[in-house]
């Protein structure tokens, strides 16, 4: 064999090796506990064969603690770069074969290779997080390389789109950089997310807890908000990140892209004529208006256990992506409170950030009242929706259905927020207050004075409600652009959304905003 044929074979060795990470009785381990490993969880992420890996010969350079005996090709992580439905997308997947996917210097560099390339190039980073957290050994090193990775996610936050998808551990100061980017994808039973594990948590405060209470996908996706998506198994996580992808432009210089929409612009659902209850206090389902009207129903909600009073997620509209903020009548009769605000000004920037126009669904009747939500600081909350959408300045199109009330009206991208076409439903009532509560303070005294007060005030809120609970006097003023009939509401958006399709507006140079965090 020649000399160069020896080498090629050496080579091809090498990779084989390489490509067994921590080695067969790792990878066993991995298995049995029902986890992919890193390359398997890349295939199936990527389209077939379009990976290209690198840095695949990178090995740590610790000498403590009898590490220079302990040495992997790749070192606990995989990099590359590949494609999701022909886009170019960067991958870094930890390896947990490898010294439990713990972070070391040369791991740092490698994550930082791809995302820097990410960056370059105007593409999406996507990180498969399974880590032990810092490597112990390597000490201020490891620390080190997390720095550099929370810087580069600082960097492209609102340049390329930020995909984790946690499957695995993910603990100590290692959950920033999962919390820096756009998206966060848990599975439950797998996925772990903490600042501090059960054990100090019961040194510290004696509280008994388990991993799954602490910080599982559960627990993230419906209390803490931590993460957008709670999914079964690390494959529909996958899945997941792959649909996300579909919606999303490749970097803030690009628009999304159109997907052949094969449901017809113009469909009229008379059903939306009849969907509001008579009574202003009845529910009905959000989520059967936003099927109703966006391409073929089919909506990826964006976390959709946190805060379900608002509803937040990426649907198409003629084939081009619409971020969709809508308050559920159905919870808390969609009142605005401090989740929600939060959730919803986080989506309505990210929105804004990659160029995806926001349609807003209006049904709210004001701001959850009471200590708990003051104490908590509600106002501060609340102002971030109002300082997102007022901010924004992509096509913002607001379709009031009933209630918009007080200062929920003004946050939920009303007129002088700049809301490009704010339309309403013949059912929209469009006022400060509610009728009941604004007779109680305009006649109070009249009402105790009168002969029948319940009556008084029934026949006062009749008239108030004539004069306000409608759409016609904001509309008198301009503030709706028109009064549409419901089962229109699909195709009067979608035209609304053309003619916004060249819209160029931007907000005054500086260095960054000051946004109420
Ligand atoms: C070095 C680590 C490691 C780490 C795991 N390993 N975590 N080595 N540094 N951080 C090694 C283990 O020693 C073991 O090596 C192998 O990885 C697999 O780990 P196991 O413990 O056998 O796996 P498992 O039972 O599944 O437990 C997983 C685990 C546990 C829950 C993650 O390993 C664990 O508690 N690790 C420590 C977590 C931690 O406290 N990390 C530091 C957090 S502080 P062998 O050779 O036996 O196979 C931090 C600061 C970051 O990260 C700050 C950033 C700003």
């Amino acid at each position: 064999m020649s000399n160069q044929l020896d080498k090629v074979k050496d080579l091809i060795e090498q990779r084989t090796k390489a490509r067994l990470g921590g080695g067969e009785k790792a990878i066993e381990k991995q298995h049995s506990l029902g986890k992919r490993t890193a390359r398997e969880r890349i295939e199936m992420l990527v389209d077939e064969s379009s990976f290209e890996e690198l840095d695949m010969f990178v090995e740590h350079r610790c000498t403590n603690f009898g590490m220079e005996k302990k040495g992997f090709l790749g070192d606990g992580v995989v990099t590359g770069y590949g494609t999701i439905e022909g886009r170019l997308v960067y991958i870094f997947a930890q390896d947990f074969t490898v010294i439990g996917g713990s972070l070391s210097e040369t791991m740092a560099l490698k994550i930082c290779k791809v995302m820097d390339l990410s960056m370059k190039m105007g593409a999406p980073i996507i990180g498969l997080n399974d880590s032990g957290g810092a490597r112990i050994q390597e000490g201020i090193n490891a620390l080190a390389g997390y720095a550099e990775i929370f810087q580069r996610n600082i960097l492209a936050s609102g340049v390329v789109p930020q995909i984790s998808g946690i499957f695995g551990p993910c603990a100590g100061g290692a959950v920033y950089s999962p919390a820096l980017t756009d998206f966060t994808i848990m599975a439950k039973g797998m996925s772990y997310m903490f600042l501090t594990g059960p054990k100090v948590v019961k040194t510290v405060t004696g509280e008994d807890v388990t991993q799954e209470q602490l910080g599982g996908a559960s627990v993230h996706a419906s209390r803490s908000g931590v993460t957008h998506f709670a999914v079964d198994t690390e494959d529909e996580g996958i899945s997941l990140i792959r649909q996300l992808l579909s919606f999303l432009p490749q970097n803030n210089l690009e628009e999304a892209p159109m997907i052949k929409c094969d449901d017809p612009i113009d469909r009229i659902d008379d059903s939306l004529n009849e969907i509001i209850p008579d009574s202003p206090n009845k529910p009905y389902d959000m989520y059967e208006v936003i099927g109703t009207i966006i391409d073929s129903g089919e909506f990826l909600e964006v976390h959709s256990h946190y805060a379900p009073n608002i509803i937040v997620g990426f649907g198409r509209m003629n084939g081009s992506s619409v971020g969709i903020v809508a308050n559920q009548p159905k919870c808390l009769a969609g009142v605005l409170d401090i989740n929600a605000s939060r959730k919803a000004a986080r989506f309505v920037r990210f929105c804004d950030a990659f160029n995806i126009p926001i349609l807003t669904l209006v049904d709210v009747p004001g701001f959850l009242p009471g200590t708990g939500q003051e104490y908590g600081g509600v106002i501060v909350h609340g102002a971030k929706l109002l300082y997102a959408y007022g901010e924004a300045t992509v096509p913002k199109v607001t379709v009031t259905l009933r209630k918009s009330y007080g200062g929920a009206h003004i946050v939920m991208s009303c007129k002088q927020l700049r809301g490009d076409m704010n339309y309403a439903w013949p059912t929209a009532e469009i006022a400060v207050m509610g009728g009941a509560g604004a007779v109680e303070v305009l006649y109070a005294k009249e009402a105790r004075t009168s002969e029948d007060p319940a009556a008084f005030l029934k026949e006062k809120e009749a008239e108030y409600n004539k004069a306000f609970a409608n759409p016609f006097n904001a509309a008198k003023y301009g503030y709706i652009d028109d009064i549409i009939e419901p089962r229109n509401t699909r195709f009067r958006v979608i035209r609304a959304l053309q003619q916004l399709s060249t819209k160029k507006l931007t907000n005054p140079a500086k260095k960054h905003d000051n946004l109420p965090l």
